[in-house]
């Protein structure tokens, strides 16, 4: 079985073990949902849950869900290439509990799985709390069960702000405090090493320290006029990053050295005649075989490049690949030269690819 599955498998049979019903991923086009272009994270489907305008036969999820984040809040289109971590199209583990559990077990759950069956060595991560602001205070409920479940200890617990430490779907809808798992990839990873005075930080941006997986605890809904109104239940919310899982247990520098990339870059190395460096110069490769995964999935998920909407967003991704690509010497058309491929890797999990193939 190929590594990402195997992860993949894992997770949702630890949570399944757990009482968590298996939830298909939603398609990526949201269903009923005016305010969101693509799905961009595993809790879309469940927002009128969230919101208690509908319900569900069980109180406990898991899935791992098909997002891109390219147009709206989430948004990680121009990172896409430099970065060795981020995607327009990535597949988010989730587990979620409607008014069931809360913090104390999704904090302890994540921490048994990552640190237990995918055995991450405790001494390399890093935990995140909600430092609290004028609207919401500090998460010490979260404090509590990173230090009391865990035995994580307190210089690895570290405080932050909105921007990193409060979630948000969008301008509107469920939101809540979170708390993250980061993980140290080791100072050769610094790109800011050589700077006089600089220091390694989580939610820095030297690229030495990764998020790995966020849990959010549901607990407001922000209205259009930008004001939080307690839920009537509490719920959690999480995501990992299946590709940063996988970079971390293939032991490798980034996610587009991951068995889910190696057979992209190849494909494109054999076309353009370019051989592949980490550095800026695979900056070209990394677009193309990223890019090809949305473009791919989108269009099996019945989405087409177009004028408007999220088709011309897609026509965005379609040509930022094109025009790398001309970067490395491709000038005729190449990217579906690289479905085959893609479809090897992908299509025993993802059986649309192989029956949209055509
Ligand atoms: N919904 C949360 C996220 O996307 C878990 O990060």
């Amino acid at each position: 079985m190929s590594k990402h599955s195997e992860i993949r498998n894992q997770f949702i049979g630890f949570f399944r073990e757990r009482g968590h019903t298996h939830v298909p991923s939603a398609p990526l086009v949201p269903q009923n949902d005016p305010t969101l272009l693509f799905t961009n994270a595993g809790m879309n489907q469940f927002k009128d849950v969230f919101l208690e305008q509908g319900s569900r036969s069980y109180s406990r999820a898991v899935n791992s869900q098909k997002c891109i984040r390219v147009s709206g809040k989430h948004n990680d289109l121009e990172l896409v290439g430099p970065s060795p971590s981020h995607h327009t199209f990535f597949e988010m583990l989730g587990n979620w509990s409607f008014g069931d559990y809360y913090k104390t077990e999704a904090i302890l759950w994540a921490w048994e799985l990552v640190t237990g069956v995918w055995g991450i060595d405790p001494n390399r991560l890093y935990a995140t709390v909600f430092a609290g602001d004028d609207e919401v205070p500090r998460d010490e409920e979260a404090l509590e069960a990173w230090t009391e479940q865990t035995g994580i200890s307190a210089d690895r617990i570290s405080f932050h702000g909105r921007k990193d430490n409060f979630w948000e779907m969008g301008e509107v809808g469920p939101c809540g405090p979170c708390s993250e798992i980061h993980i140290d990839l080791g100072a050769e990873f610094c790109r800011r090493k050589d700077e006089p005075g600089h220091r390694c930080a989580v939610n820095g941006d030297c690229g030495r320290m990764v998020e790995l997986w966020n849990l959010v605890f549901i607990q407001y809904r922000r209205d259009a006029e930008g004001i939080l109104h307690p839920l009537p239940r509490r719920h959690v919310d999480t995501g990992a990053g299946l590709e940063r899982i996988l970079m971390v247990m293939e032991g490798v520098r980034s996610n587009f050295e991951t068995s889910l990339f190696t057979p992209l870059i190849a494909q494109l190395v054999e076309l353009s005649g370019e051989p592949y460096h980490s550095d800026a110069r695979g900056i070209p490769h990394r677009v193309a075989a990223d890019h090809i995964r949305a473009l791919a999935f989108a269009l099996a998920d019945g989405v087409l490049p177009s004028n408007e909407g999220r088709g011309y967003v897609l026509r965005r991704v379609l040509r930022r690949a094109a025009r790398y690509g001309r970067e490395i010497g491709l000038e005729t058309p190449f990217l579906h030269r690289l479905v085959e491929p893609l479809v090897e890797v992908m299509g025993n999990d993802w059986h649309e690819l192989k029956e949209r193939y055509d």
